[in-house]
């Protein structure tokens, strides 16, 4: 079974407690997109929404940060209560920060780590983290907005990921999947060896979300 994280960033911001609370009921993660408008052009929201949402999720707080120099943030965030904080591999080299030592930063105050890759990033970029990130999140959109439609050949992405964590016989670390995820794609994106996926639109923006945590959640075979 793959899990599911609902995208806050597609949620009714009027109405946030409503879909927090149908999150706890029927989703397993819950994605907090945090973007710069430097990193990526569009700005979302920050440390005050992701604290404010901790009281209410019984879930664990997925934060998935679009920013340039991630490790300056890295601290607020855990104290906001996520359980799981990823950064994008581009982010942390451009700005000039080893994503070793970030992932040490996330692991030092007990959070789950994980690192980003946009689609036009080698898959093959991330195997040397393998062992030291818990999860892997493969874009299947560029980054910076919801609503976007996903990339087929994330697929392909998805098991050339699979395979070198098998080569290496590594069966803990986790393949995130973000963006484009719908009712008729996510089931073959779980057969497909993910472990996580993320829909915004899908889910807060849509009548048929049931259908999409049925999809998720039916037996795959990563198991
Ligand atoms: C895009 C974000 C995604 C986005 C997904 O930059 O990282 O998490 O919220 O939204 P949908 O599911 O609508 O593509
Ligand atoms: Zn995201």
């Amino acid at each position: 079974m793959a899990l599911l994280a609902p995208s806050v960033l597609a949620a009714d911001f009027l109405h946030l407690e409503r879909d927090i609370l149908w999150a706890n009921e029927h989703a397993d993660i819950l994605h907090l997109d945090v973007m710069d408008g430097i990193f990526v052009p569009n700005i979302s929201f920050g440390v005050p929404v992701v604290q404010a949402i901790s009281t209410l999720s019984t879930i664990p707080l997925d934060v998935h940060l679009m920013i340039v120099r991630p490790d300056r943030y890295i601290p607020v965030f855990a104290k906001a209560g996520a359980s799981m904080i990823s950064f994008h591999l581009e982010a942390a080299l451009d700005s000039g920060i080893s994503a070793d030592s970030t992932l040490d930063q996330i692991h030092s105050l007990g959070l789950k780590a994980g690192i980003a890759i946009d689609p036009d990033v080698p898959v093959a970029d991330l195997f040397p983290y393998i062992g030291k990130a818990d999860y892997f999140l493969i874009m299947s959109v560029f980054a910076g907005f919801g609503g976007q439609k996903f990339i087929p050949a994330t697929l392909d992405r998805i098991a050339t990921m699979r395979e070198e964590l098998k080569r290496k016989g590594n069966c803990s670390t986790l393949i995130e999947i973000d963006g484009g995820v719908n009712r008729e794609n996510a089931s073959s994106i779980a057969r497909g060896g993910a472990d996580i996926l993320v829909a915004g639109s899908a889910v807060f923006g849509s009548p048929y979300r049931d259908e999409v945590v049925e999809a998720v959640h039916e037996n795959t075979l990563s198991g």
